[in-house]
């Protein structure tokens, strides 16, 4: 069988051959191939072609993630979060940055990857046929972890002097950026511009999340996001329409109640139920079958979702009953804790003598009761605490008094802001742990917690 070496043809041909294959995804050993094949005719005759491939190579149109590792310390946890993605039966291929390899060795990465790692822009056994273009074109998605300040300042600027940045500057796939650094670093002037720079590029973030620095003593945003939350966010980029959450049956309650007073006047309370209507809409995004329980807001009813309007607890309370089984309920609703003990049928009127009493009653306590089913309890129950003190130790004694599983709480004082505006401050509290999110917007913590919920379920099977 005759054999074929790509370095003898003249340069006319081979740099043809280059942009042919640049175009089509491949390699110009995968494109001769095609050429070949289809020449032939005769898919025997082209196994036989002895442009061998490169050892341990995945074939061109195999979906993949391409995973670049930065040098920060975090670059340890890519480990697991190759282990993890692989285990869910995605292919990973990775380049590795000269300050990544000071952290943890190609040896590591290729045992675990199935691959040895692409190092170097310039090695002349890949670059031969301009492996960079390759590496950038063939991935279904790129993930960028530990995403250092340094790789995305490269990004920002466009500065492609290695094979990572050059990389990221060639590609036309979607990027998703898991950030770690010192709280210092990232909150950097310098930092914060090349990150609005991104986010204007449509450049996806997962994390960083708040939490203790390995540097002792340091504490503040900058934690990488964990192995699994990176997945979860690879993996609604990667299939967005089948979705993370796709078959689960979700339940969401929303918005404030209104308890009535008389016929014209109620109690209420100032949630606006942004947050809750984005969690909504996230998680019919990814797939989720959602019934959103509100109560009276001025926000649109999301997409993709069943919403069952309502005014007081006692009601919401039986539109929650009613929309059971579910196998995750999410009460985002700031449900009123009293209620009038009498409704008077009228209105009831100025006399210009006495004020009229109010006399209050305690309403039913819905993440409770849910949470305390003996059957039919979701498999995830989550609440919210709007605290004004106390915000993580109040959380942590709500979580076992109502028996739920995780806990977001926040921090409600007026000063924040958190209350009827668009961004939130979350502190995840779970029975082993609480995690403090950074601020971002009601809907990035939307985002955010259903890739934890998709993480949690997937972990659970
Ligand atoms: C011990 C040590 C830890 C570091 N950790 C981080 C980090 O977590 N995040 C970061 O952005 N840079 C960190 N750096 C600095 C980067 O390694 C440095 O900016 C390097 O040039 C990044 O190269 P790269 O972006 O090509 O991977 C660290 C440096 C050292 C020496």
């Amino acid at each position: 069988m005759a054999s074929l070496t790509v370095r003898q043809l003249d340069e006319k041909l081979k740099k043809r051959l280059r942009l042919r294959a640049a175009k089509n995804g491949r390699s110009v050993e995968d494109e001769v191939r095609t050429i070949l094949r289809s020449a032939a005719g005769d898919e025997a005759a082209f196994a036989e072609v002895s442009a061998a491939p490169k050892p341990g190579r995945k074939p061109a149109d195999a979906p993949h993630i391409l995973l670049i590792i930065g040098g920060g310390i975090a670059a340890y946890k890519s480990l697991d979060l190759i282990r993890r993605l692989r285990e869910r039966g995605i292919a990973v291929r990775v380049v590795m940055t000269a300050a990544a390899q000071k952290f943890i060795t190609p040896l590591s990465v290729g045992a675990l990857a199935g691959e040895h790692p692409y190092l170097d822009l310039f090695d002349a056994h890949s670059e031969f046929d301009v492996g960079h273009i390759r590496l950038a074109r063939e991935p279904a998605l790129i993930v960028v972890a530990p995403a250092t300040a340094d790789l995305m300042a490269k990004m920002a600027h466009g500065l492609a002097d290695d094979l990572a940045s050059a990389v990221l500057l060639a590609t036309d796939k979607t990027i998703l950026l898991a950030p770690a650094m010192n709280p210092l670093m990232w909150n950097n002037g310098a930092t914060r511009r090349n990150i609005a720079l991104l986010k204007a590029e449509d450049v996806e973030l997962v994390g960083p999340n708040r939490g203790e620095m390995s540097e002792s003593g340091e504490a503040g945003v900058g934690r990488m996001a964990e192995p699994l939350e990176i997945v979860a966010a690879a993996q609604r980029l990667l299939a967005p329409d089948s979705g993370v959450l796709a078959g689960v049956r979700m339940l969401v309650t929303s918005g404030p109640t209104h308890e009535p007073i008389d016929p014209v006047r109620y109690i209420a309370n100032r949630s606006s139920g942004k947050q809750g209507h984005a969690i909504a809409e996230a998680a019919a995004r990814a797939g989720a079958d959602v019934t959103l329980v509100s109560g009276p807001v001025n926000v649109p009813d999301p997409r993709g979702v069943n919403v069952v309007k309502v005014e007081s607890a006692r009601e919401m309370l039986a539109a929650v009953e009613a929309a059971l089984p579910a196998d995750v309920a999410v009460f985002a609703a700031a449900v009123a804790d009293w209620r009038t003990a009498a409704n008077s049928r009228e209105k009831i009127k100025k006399t210009g003598k006495q004020s009229p009493e109010l006399a209050l009653v305690e309403n039913p306590d819905i993440l409770s009761t849910i949470a305390h089913r003996k059957a039919g309890r979701p498999k995830l129950v989550i609440g919210f605490a709007a605290e004004t003190q106390h915000v993580v130790e109040h959380a942590k004694q709500k979580l076992i008094r109502k028996a739920c599983d995780w806990i977001l709480a926040n921090d409600v004082s007026p000063e924040t802001g958190i209350m009827g505006g668009d961004s939130n401050t979350i502190h995840l509290v779970t029975a082993k742990s609480v995690e403090d999110w950074p601020p971002q917007s009601k809907t990035e913590v939307a985002a955010a917690l259903v890739a934890r919920i998709a993480a949690a379920l997937s972990e659970r099977t």
